[in-house]
């Protein structure tokens, strides 16, 4: 079995009430929920944590190196931002695929850029809660070098 960390950025503890005709009615409880009974299907174990802080998340990347063998993480607004995210996914060289509920290339100018998708093996974005078992599927597939289960 693989290990994922699903990891949530600022804001997306408020997912289920934050904005819902943007980001749905789903909860954060209720996405983490999905990506452990997804993982279990597919032969991940995840874990999953979620901050509101730039420093706590780089901290939480640091410590996947050596427990974990990839990442699933939606930034919220610091996609747009955090250099410092960037150089902190680079600097432990595990598969992350960045996830977003909304389509970011659909939105304000400000949201089309991503310096996680610099470092990242790749993107989804706009499918809502179902972003992340796509993302889930797609480093589940990485991870076993491009073979399906
Ligand atoms: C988001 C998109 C970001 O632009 C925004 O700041 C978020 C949520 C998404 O999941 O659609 O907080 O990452």
């Amino acid at each position: 079995m693989a290990n994922i960390l699903v990891l949530n950025g600022p804001n997306l503890n408020l997912l289920g009430t934050r904005q819902p005709e943007v980001y749905g009615s789903t909860t954060l409880a209720m996405v983490e929920d999905a990506c452990k009974r997804h993982g279990a299907e597919i032969g991940l174990t995840i874990s999953c944590a979620q901050s509101n802080h730039e420093g706590a998340l780089i901290d939480l990347i640091h410590d996947a190196r050596g427990t974990q063998d990839g990442i699933v993480f939606n930034a919220g607004a610091y996609t747009h931002t955090s250099i410092a995210l960037m150089d902190a996914i680079a600097s432990v060289e595990l598969p992350v695929v960045e996830v977003h509920l909304s389509n970011i290339h659909a939105r304000e100018p400000f949201r089309h850029s991503s310096y996680i998708a610099k470092v990242a093996i790749g993107q989804i974005s706009g499918f809502g809660a179902d972003s992340y078992r796509l993302a889930l599927d797609a480093l589940a597939t990485h991870i076993r070098g491009g073979r399906p289960e």
